[in-house]
């Protein structure tokens, strides 16, 4: 099949874009490189031995957008474009909804135009905001806590509406727990600009020594040592998760939603010491304020994914801290 890969060349993307390559998909990656670098691509094809087509075009212009579905008879769209980091979102609003908005409204009006009704959309467990239990499941109640997870939500919304005054089309939200890790040649991987916001890229940064150390954010929650707990899930899992939805769009499931995480919780500290053993480095750590806006815990039931998609999560903790140390030791500017 062809397949579109929106912001392909972003974390998650490009290592989708390389187990795509593996089953042998023909894979048309549309990215404006606005959070990556054609690099990674460069990275895929090397991994892979295969080529794909890049695009560099950006979402809200729809008329770049048009040309690669007149240039290409796609198959379906895994859309993965989107501005995502959260504290940002809520300094700059404006700019979250009108990239991630208009321009998937953007990629799913060229759908149309272009009969084009397969998609898989990346959404995130951030829609199910504090859950009032765990493990959380699709049909628990959504809500958005920030400008970032609401763009999220609205779309899930957007392809629900689009769904129902159009019953042709096919449409799959994944919602991703916590992705991490790194492809295993450390050929590809997270590249975040400047300082991470997020976990493991942090201790990432500290462990090859550009950073002093870790703020662990909240030592009282109500969890087993006090740090907030997480569904982690190894990038490569999370890629073949993709893979694994691609044929059910073809069996006109309507609209499904999935649950991609791995269904165990791991901690602050507990991350901290398997990236310690993977790493053979000391993560030097100080106990700092709770984040404005974390919750306590957060773990997937992925069990439906499991049963309508014959896809589970396989990689260990020690798998996501070895590969992430490993695209890290190997590259320790990215891909800069
Ligand atoms: P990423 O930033 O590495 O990749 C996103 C890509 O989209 C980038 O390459 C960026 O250049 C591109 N992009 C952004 N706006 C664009 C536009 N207007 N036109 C064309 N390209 C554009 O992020 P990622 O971690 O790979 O995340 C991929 C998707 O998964 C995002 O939608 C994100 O919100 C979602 N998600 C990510 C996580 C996570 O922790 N990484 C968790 C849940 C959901
Ligand atoms: C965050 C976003 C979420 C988004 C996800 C993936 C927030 C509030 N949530 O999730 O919407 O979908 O990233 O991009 O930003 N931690 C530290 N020190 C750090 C960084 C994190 O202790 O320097 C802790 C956090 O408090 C949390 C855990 O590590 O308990 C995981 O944090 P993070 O990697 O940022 O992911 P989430 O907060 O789950």
């Amino acid at each position: 099949m062809k397949i579109l890969v929106t912001g392909g060349a972003g974390y998650i993307g490009s290592h989708t874009c390389v187990e795509l390559l593996n089953e042998n998909h023909e894979v048309v990656v549309l990215d404006n490189l606005s959070n990556s670098s054609e690099e990674s691509l460069t990275r895929v094809k090397k991994i892979t031995g295969k080529s794909l087509e890049f695009y560099k075009a950006d979402l809200l212009n729809k008329k770049q957008v048009d040309a690669v579905f007149l240039e290409h008879k796609i198959d379906a769209v895994i859309h993965f474009a989107g501005l995502k980091a959260v504290g940002e979102s809520v300094s700059i609003p404006l700019k979250y909804f009108h990239n991630n908005i208009t321009g998937t409204l953007n990629l799913l009006c060229a759908m149309n135009e272009a009969n084009v009704k397969n998609i898989i959309f990346s959404s995130s467990a951030t829609v199910y905001g504090d859950p009032l239990s765990l493990p959380i499941k699709e049909d628990f109640p959504l809500s958005a806590t920030n400008p970032y997870g609401r763009t999220k939500l609205m779309i899930e919304e957007i392809l629900q509406d689009l769904y129902r005054s159009d019953k042709n089309w096919n449409i799959a939200l994944l919602r991703y727990f916590n992705p991490v890790g790194a492809h295993k040649s450390g050929e590809i991987g997270e590249d975040p600009f400047g300082i991470p916001n997020n976990l493991v890229p942090y201790i990432s940064k500290v462990a090859v020594g550009f950073l002093p150390r870790l703020n662990v954010f909240g030592n009282d929650y109500n969890t087993p040592d006090g740090t907030g707990v997480r569904d982690f899930i190894h990038v490569v899992d999370l890629a073949l998760g993709h893979i694994r939805t691609l044929p059910k769009l073809f069996t006109n499931p309507g609209i499904v939603i999935y649950n991609l995480g791995t269904g165990t919780g791991f901690s602050v500290l507990e991350m901290i010491k398997g990236f310690e053993t993977a790493s053979g480095k000391k993560i030097p750590y100080k106990i700092a304020d709770r984040r404005p806006g974390d919750i306590a815990a957060c773990w997937a039931d992925p069990a439906k994914a499991k049963d309508e998609l014959g896809w589970e999560a396989k990689k260990t903790l020690d798998d996501m801290c070895k590969d992430t140390w490993n695209w890290q030791n190997k590259n320790p500017n990215g891909y800069r």
